[in-house]
């Protein structure tokens, strides 16, 4: 790859830098833009009072620990059922101190959840922004909230007068939802590792091709085929999630617009661009 196209190639930190530090925290995301990548990638789910934050799962029990809880101690519910400032009272880094004790920090713990909006507020365009649309069908107005937010921040269009954004989700029917609050915004359809077992990749494509501008493909499902098929219809290709050195090789070499990576230094340090 020369050095022009690996200025090309997007680095996306996937829930910030979150091989290093807990997924969607302050320093998670931090340390992304520390090493200088390209996208910063929220999973959004919405609060019972509306409010997008960053987080990955529609419930509690993996990431969050009750104030004051003991060791392996987890809350309990739907993030959807907490206002937002309900969700604030939980704690979202000691499960990544007990889980990771070799990259354990005592800053980590005490972390709460953040909003996008306040991500927004504080990269503004000094980044893009690729928010995952999560569980759509289980809070009603994702979309529209989602839109408006990004308006309010000044993402109205294709980006160049403000940094980029490029909205996932695995929901087809929440994306073209989407794409009627926000039309001039890209879209990018979500495919897990079954998406194409039992049709040509070509049908899956061309479908998606019709309502979206790129495909985020689990990173298996993309081969020189995978790649062509999608790159004929004008769809990035964006694969996830890719941590291990062969693996980012592979998908290097076949020409991939970009990886999702829990660790942005180590794509960073193979594309040339030191962290
Ligand atoms: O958004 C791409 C990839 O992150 C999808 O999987 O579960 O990590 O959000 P997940
Ligand atoms: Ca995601």
């Amino acid at each position: 790859m020369t050095s022009a196209e690996a200025a090309g190639f997007d680095v996306i930190a996937h829930r910030g830098a979150s091989a290093y530090a807990p997924e969607h925290s302050w320093p998670a995301y931090e340390l992304a833009m520390e090493m200088g990548v390209d996208f910063l990638e929220p999973d959004l789910q919405m609060t019972a009072d509306g409010e997008l934050v960053a987080f990955h799962d529609p419930t509690l029990d993996r990431t969050a620990s009750p104030p004051g809880g003991g060791r392996g101690e987890r809350a309990r519910g739907a993030v959807r059922e907490l206002t937002l400032e309900e969700l604030r009272r939980l704690e979202v880094g000691r499960w990544f101190n007990e889980r990771h004790p070799e990259r354990a920090r005592p800053g980590y713990e005490g972390l709460t959840v953040v909003t996008f909006e306040e991500l927004l507020e504080r990269w503004g365009d000094r980044v893009g922004w690729y928010p995952e649309m999560k569980n759509p069908e289980l809070t009603p107005g994702m979309e529209e909230a989602l839109a408006t937010l990004l308006e309010r921040h000044g993402f109205t269009g294709a980006g160049e007068e403000r940094g980029r954004v490029l909205v996932q989700c695995f929901s087809r029917a929440a994306l073209e939802r989407f794409r009627e609050f926000a039309p001039a915004l890209p879209r990018v359809q979500l495919l897990g590792p079954e998406a194409v077992s039992d049709r040509a990749v070509e049908g899956v494509l061309a479908e998606v091709a019709e309502y979206a501008q790129g495909v985020g493909p689990h990173h298996r499902l993309v081969d020189a085929r995978f790649l062509e098929a999608a790159h004929i219809r004008g769809l990035l290709v964006h694969p996830w999630t890719v941590d291990d050195p062969a693996e980012m090789d592979r998908l290097i070499g076949l020409g991939v617009d970009g990886l999702f990576t829990n660790a942005p230094d180590r794509l960073l340090e193979k594309l040339g661009r030191r962290p």
